[in-house]
């Protein structure tokens, strides 16, 4: 299976903890169409460990939190 392969894509795990109330997370599916699928609340210092997926290709996060990845953390405001 090359790098490019979709599925290979796939399977990552991401940490996302909230610093503050009602930070939103949205997952955006994978394919051609993007779009949010699902979205979860999280109120302040509740963290979500998710997994990219055949489904999910993306997450979009409002709201000030901290994303750890496999390439970096980084702070959204
Ligand atoms: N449907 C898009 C795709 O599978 C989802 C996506 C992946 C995306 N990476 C992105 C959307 C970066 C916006 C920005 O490629």
């Amino acid at each position: 299976m090359s790098v490019s392969e979709p599925q290979e894509q796939a399977g990552g795990y991401v940490l996302i903890k909230a610093l503050e109330d009602g930070v939103v997370i949205m997952g955006l599916t994978r394919g051609r169409d993007t779009r949010s699928h699902h979205s979860e609340r999280l109120d302040r210092g509740e963290v979500l460990v998710a997994q990219f997926t055949s489904t999910t290709a993306a997450i979009k996060i409002r709201g000030r939190a901290e994303i750890h990845t496999a390439v970096g953390t980084v702070e959204s405001s």
